[in-house]
């Protein structure tokens, strides 16, 4: 087996854990899976690790199958920060051009957003991603990379992605209960959305929802940028725990019902009378109908949250790009037509591409674009940062947390 280097990824959910061990291929443009395996989660609430050593025990056994199937000793490992605390603000920041000829040079670019970044934040709050939407010179807007431009003010607006200290730390406690390094967090719903979106949607305006156990993160791009993240605390664990109060059968009764006649939450309706034996025993039966008055009014309620946060933004239904649905939830089946109906969106469920020898699955974007988004860190890093519509990384060291 060839030595190539290798990217790992662990997609720490609510409901999965999620391990990745992949290798680049140059020729394809893609990445060949040298391993991969999942787990039950554990001590993760809402996308937060609330129990670093649950979480990292978990984390272990699953790095460990994906390592054991690849063959290979794997130390750093890429990994996501999600939940509700995740914020996102626009800050603007404006310079003189140092050069006498008043070409811009990278010096420039970094004071600019250096000078962007000057805003306060409470204590427990930190930032950490970068977006630069766009640069002004002398006053022309619009410009993506002013490199080698000629201006006396040079002028940017960012987008500041970021979230609660404590949360973060207690992921890379999670991590190195592991016996890994983290080589860096990554916002979840950045890296769900670096793995599904195409350029066309992210220039049309588009929206990506990551309907997972107990999340839903919402990512807008416009004209190439990131334009809006959010986190909501609502998944398919809601849909879930409906089911078991609405029948009155435990939570894996009820996640078993919710996967198993998913097609009664949304598709035709249907009074026809099911039967189901239970471990216990015992039986019980119910209307199809049944499961979609439970199921049916807590998606209306998640996708009109996803449309108040577009509302926010004023891109209520204005995104021609459309809604791009993913995460284990876009598994329910007719979805895509029922969120084309609640968001007056053109909608498609994404999955990521390129993962060989990888099904599509919804499921998986997040640990795939985790992935991706090491990648593109480690390419930016090995040559010098630009900013052509790539991100911009606050590096955070967690060797620090050692106890
Ligand atoms: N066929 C299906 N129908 C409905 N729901 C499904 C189906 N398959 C999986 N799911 C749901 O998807 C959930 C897992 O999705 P995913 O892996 O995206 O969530 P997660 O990443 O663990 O959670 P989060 O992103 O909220 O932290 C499961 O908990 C399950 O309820
Ligand atoms: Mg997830």
């Amino acid at each position: 087996m060839s030595k190539a280097p290798t990217i790992a990824a662990v997609d720490v959910g609510t409901g999965v854990v999620k391990a990745i061990i992949v290798q680049k291929e140059p020729e394809e443009g893609g990445f060949k899976v040298l391993g991969k395996a999942e787990n039950i989660s554990s001590g993760v609430r809402k996308g937060v690790v609330n129990d670093p050593d649950k979480t990292g025990k978990v984390i272990q056994a699953t790095m460990a199958e994906a390592k054991r199937e690849a063959g290979r000793e794997i130390d750093e490992v890429y990994a996501n920060i999600n939940g509700m605390h995740i914020f996102c603000l626009s800050s603007k920041g404006l310079i003189s051009v140092s050069r006498a000829d008043q070409e811009i040079a990278q010096d420039d670019i970094d004071r600019v957003i250096e000078a962007a970044k000057t805003f306060s934040l409470p204590v427990n709050k930190e930032i950490l991603q970068i977006f630069p939407r766009e640069f002004i010179i002398d006053r022309e807007k619009g410009i993506k990379n002013p490199l080698g431009l000629y201006g006396v003010r040079l002028e940017t607006e960012i987008i500041a992605v970021g979230g609660f200290v404590s949360y973060s730390k207690n992921l890379g406690q999670a991590v190195l209960n592991a016996d890994l390094q983290a080589s860096d967090l990554i916002l979840d719903p950045i890296a769900t959305s670096r793995a599904v979106l195409t350029s066309q949607e992210k220039e049309l305006g588009a929206v990506v929802v990551d309907l997972g156990a107990g999340t839903a993160g919402i990512s807008v791009y416009e004209e190439g940028d990131l334009l809006h993240t959010s986190v909501l605390p609502v998944g398919t664990n809601n849909i879930r725990n409906d089911i078991a109060i609405g029948l009155r059968v435990d939570i894996e009764t009820a996640e078993f019902i919710k996967n198993k006649f998913g097609a009664s939450i949304l598709g035709p309706k249907s009074t026809k009378k099911e039967k189901l034996k239970l471990s216990s025993g015992e039986e019980i039966s119910f209307q199809k109908n049944e499961i979609r008055k439970i199921a049916e009014p807590r998606l209306e309620e998640i996708f009109d949250e996803v449309e108040k946060e577009l509302k926010k933004i004023s891109r209520n239904r204005l995104l021609p790009g459309g809604a791009i649905l993913t995460g284990g939830g876009a598994k329910i089946p007719h979805i895509v037509d029922f969120v084309k109906k609640r968001l007056g969106l053109p909608c498609r469920i994404g999955v990521p591409r390129r993962f060989s020898p990888l099904e599509d699955d919804p499921s998986l974007s997040t640990l795939c674009g985790l992935v991706l988004c090491g990648m593109d860190l480690e390419e930016e890093e090995g040559g010098r940062i630009n900013f052509k519509g790539a991100f911009s990384k606050i590096k955070k060291i967690f060797q620090v947390f050692i106890p």
